[in-house]
């Protein structure tokens, strides 16, 4: 079976592990989680990195640093994993929710201007926040994020869980166009580091901010809100989302390939796209001309009119070796939401369709090409098949 994703560790990890395990710095303190924070921090453009115990901790201390009041709500799309919605259900927010671009299946920035001058125009208007998430390594359209942040004093919460690396060109209509790191471009912004991740440290996350105030809530949030002047006096509840120094050990390898790890990536993007591409049954996933995408799941999106889902055509997929992971399936479509009174008869039929249509196929460092030759055989026969 052709895995969707294996983890590939290098010598250095190993090293950095072992100086962990023979020094005795196994914990939540010690060199590796400082210089992966400040290094990771500085790779995508920010001031200040808090590491945390993972992708979904991390998106729960971004949104408590914007210490959100009854009633405030947060813009966000359908289309992505439950940690984000979640985050923000935690923390006594509301999510408002907007459909998907059809091409790049990012939130649909069009609609995030619509929602938030629908709901500003409300007496109790309370948008504090948009939470763009890049998804599957390409990134959203922020400059129209940041004008609405602009013109109406709102935060950016960048979920760049899936964009370790991406490039973003802000200002693509001015004088001076810009590209900048996805994750370095929000008010705060989150990466995971779960194993299918371009950067793993096993599980962890990091939160990334130029705002002195958000770092240091995000640091004391992540270690139970201990004060440095008393250290078991509490004034506030916190939690322990610390990472480790092991974690970080594996990290700081991984981030010193970093340049490998994305050529790597945008090698096995190009080379489904170059196999795949007359293939009028499947749209793949696209590089907008401000964009510079990582392809961390090659994703692909099957026409309704084969009359086949996606769960079917994985299916057979399988049955040939080839392994792959559903799409999303958006927030307004989970029962946990439903069930709160959330998203009652809202409808997103772009998030909806690539739900059901939609797949990743094997995307991970370790793909050969003759693996990559495979899988595309594979695809090639279950259309054939079903046509
Ligand atoms: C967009 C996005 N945000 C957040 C997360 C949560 O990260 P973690 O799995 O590390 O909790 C993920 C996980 O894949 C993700 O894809």
């Amino acid at each position: 079976m052709i895995p969707v994703n294996e983890p590939l560790i290098g010598e250095k990890e190993i090293a950095y592990v072992n100086e962990c395990l023979r020094t005795g710095w196994i914990s939540s303190a010690g060199r590796f989680i400082e210089a992966f924070e400040q290094k990771w921090a500085d790779y995508c453009g920010m001031k200040y990195g808090i590491a945390m115990s993972n992708g979904t901790t991390a998106l729960q201390a971004a949104i408590a640093c914007l210490d959100l009041q009854p009633g405030d709500k947060i813009i966000m799309p359908t289309f992505t994993i439950i940690s984000c919605a979640q985050a923000i259900v935690y923390n006594g927010g509301i999510p408002i929710l907007v459909d998907s671009d059809p091409r790049t299946w990012c939130m649909d920035v069009k609609q995030v201007r619509e929602k938030v001058k629908m709901e500003m125009s409300k007496s109790d208007g309370k948008i504090k926040a948009i939470m763009p998430v890049h998804i599957y390594g390409h990134p959203v359209d922020m400059d129209p994020l940041l004008a609405l942040a602009e013109e109406y004093d709102l935060n950016i919460i960048e979920d760049a869980a899936e964009v370790h690396g991406a490039e973003y060109l802000t200002g693509r209509n001015t004088a001076h166009p810009q590209w900048k790191k996805c994750g370095g471009i929000g008010h705060i912004s989150v990466f995971s580091f779960y194993a299918n991740k371009l950067i793993t440290t096993g599980e962890g996350g990091m939160v990334l901010t130029n705002d002195p105030d958000y770092a240091e809530k995000a640091r004391s949030l992540r270690n139970l809100c201990f004060r440095p002047e008393q250290r078991f006096l509490h004034t506030k509840l916190g939690h322990n989302f610390r990472l480790t120094n092991l974690q970080a050990a594996i990290g700081l390898g991984q981030l010193e390939r970093m340049d490998e790890i994305i050529a790597k990536k945008r090698w096995i993007g190009k080379a489904y796209t170059e196999r795949l591409q007359s293939i009028s049954a499947l749209q793949l996933p696209v590089e907008e001309t401000w964009a510079r995408q990582v392809y961390w799941m090659y994703g692909i999106v099957l026409d309704q009119r084969t009359g086949f889902d996606a769960v079917r055509f994985a299916q057979k997929l399988k049955e040939l070796g080839v392994d792959t992971r559903p799409f999303f399936l958006g927030m307004h479509e989970q029962p946990v939401f439903r069930d709160m009174g959330l998203f009652q008869n809202e409808k997103y039929p772009v998030s909806e369709r690539i739900a059901r249509q939609g797949l990743y196929l094997p995307s991970g460092l370790t793909l050969t090409e003759t693996q990559i030759d495979e899988v595309c055989e594979s695809v090639k026969a279950v259309l054939d098949e079903i046509q």
